[in-house]
């Protein structure tokens, strides 16, 4: 419990005013809110109950116990929302996605029902380069119109900020306008986005023999031309057996850094091969998969800046490990959740569903759940300033829930929809 009520003072403020009352209880306050919570902080949800929340100008401006509400002096233009039996928290902030890609890739889906695996589809040339193949085909204005309407379903499931990579053109020309499009989304839907280059995704055909020469495409055209056309605030390697090695992975994060873009990298999905220790070196602000991970990358990752992050909806597709969120949380290291949403491993962007993934099959408690999904998923993307928290100043981007007993139910209630409304 939260004692001091923040004082709501609508005469400071003109545009629109949102007042949210009797709410069951406002969880994820934070008065000052840390970047992000780690180990035993994570089992701590701030909340007051029987609370108010008031919003103006699309920002958090007070909130407080029912008992010390301040009153209203100007009801002008006042929204009220009244939140009895329902709880308000933080939208979900979902730091990994790929939700621009052109077509869909439902023939793998029935090929590993028939055995194949996901490893094997690729290796026959299907996977990431089936996906490039149908990209190169859509117009830029199909790509956007797509991915506008999976913002909008997934806004509707409490998503409020998502970051997105490019990584399904692999040639400069099809990168770019990935990146183009995540532009465009941004200008363009209510919810935050955040950009992504993840040009060393796959090798294309044409590379195939010839790994080098498309890192080198990578490192002297395509990730210049990305700096220089500012088209995205991340960069992201997919470091695994097959396809980028660690030393490739050192190479492209340092021509990335030249240009200002911060590592986010696909690591430990199938092997332990080294690409958490290059990642944290290049000071990574995210690890995403870790699938399997080593003690020594547990060692590696504790008190460095890089948060690990966990996509129990890949898993849950292709069948493969849980991140072992209780050897990680545990050893004091913080962690989020994301889903990957991606046509070919997480054709889902629910991150509802990765959070009761994340109860059922990884044993992370619901508390340690809200938090991975709002602040650190926050921090994962570098919106800890303006997400993840109830916190005066903040975006007043929030959940409304469904009468429900408790938080816990979210996630116990898996595949139900308990969100009653979304405010961005
Ligand atoms: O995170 N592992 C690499 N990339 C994606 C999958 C991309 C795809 O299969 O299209 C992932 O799972
Ligand atoms: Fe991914």
């Amino acid at each position: 419990m939260q004692n001091a009520s923040t004082v709501l003072n609508l005469h400071q403020y003109s545009d629109m005013k949102i007042l949210i009352k009797n709410i069951k209880s406002l969880l994820g306050v934070h008065e000052t809110p840390p970047q992000f919570l780690s180990g035993k902080d994570m089992r701590n949800l701030p909340a007051i109950d029987n609370a108010w929340l008031a919003i103006e100008n699309k920002v958090i401006v007070g909130y407080g116990e029912m008992n010390d509400w301040p009153g209203i002096s100007d009801w002008r233009d006042l929204e009220v929302i009244d939140a009895t039996g329902k709880y308000v928290l933080p939208t979900w902030c979902d730091s990994h996605t790929h939700l621009v890609y052109a077509g869909n890739r439902i023939g793998e889906f029935v090929d590993r029902i028939h055995g194949l695996s996901y490893e094997e589809i690729a290796a026959r040339g299907g996977g990431i380069l089936n996906s490039a193949d149908r990209l190169e085909k859509c117009s830029e204005d199909e790509l956007f119109e797509n991915a506008m309407k999976r913002l909008d379903d997934i806004m509707a499931m409490g998503t409020g900020a998502v970051e997105i990579k490019s990584g399904y053109g692999l040639n400069t020309e099809s990168e770019l306008k990935m990146l183009r499009v995540i532009h465009r989304l941004n200008a363009n839907h209510p919810l935050t986005i955040k950009a992504t280059f993840l040009g060393a995704h796959a090798y294309p055909r044409e590379f195939k023999d010839n790994h080098q020469g498309y890192i080198d495409l990578l490192v002297n055209e395509m990730i210049p031309e990305v700096g220089r056309q500012q088209l995205a605030s991340f960069i992201d390697v997919f470091c695994e057996k097959n396809y980028f090695s660690v030393e490739d992975t050192d190479r492209i994060l340092e021509a990335g850094a030249k240009y200002g873009l911060v590592p986010k990298t696909h690591v430990n999905q199938f092997n332990v091969i080294g690409g958490v220790d290059i990642s944290v070196k290049h000071k990574a602000l995210s690890v995403d998969h870790l699938e399997v991970i080593s003690e020594e990358d547990i060692a590696i990752l504790k008190g460095s800046p890089t948060m690990p992050v966990a996509l129990p909806g890949c898993s849950l597709f292709i069948k493969i490990p849980y991140t072992p969120a209780r050897q990680i949380i545990d050893a004091g290291l913080p962690l989020a959740l994301a889903t990957d949403f991606n046509p070919g491993s997480t054709p889902s962007g629910n991150m509802n569903l990765v959070n009761s993934l994340a109860c059922i099959q990884m044993n992370m408690l619901p508390e340690e759940v809200i938090n991975a999904s709002t602040i650190n998923g926050a921090y994962a993307m570098g919106l800890h300033r303006t997400h993840g928290t109830i916190s005066v100043d903040k975006k007043a981007s929030v959940i409304l829930t469904k009468e429900i007993h408790s938080p816990a139910e979210l996630m116990y209630s898996f595949g139900t929809n308990n969100i009653d409304r979304v405010l961005i």
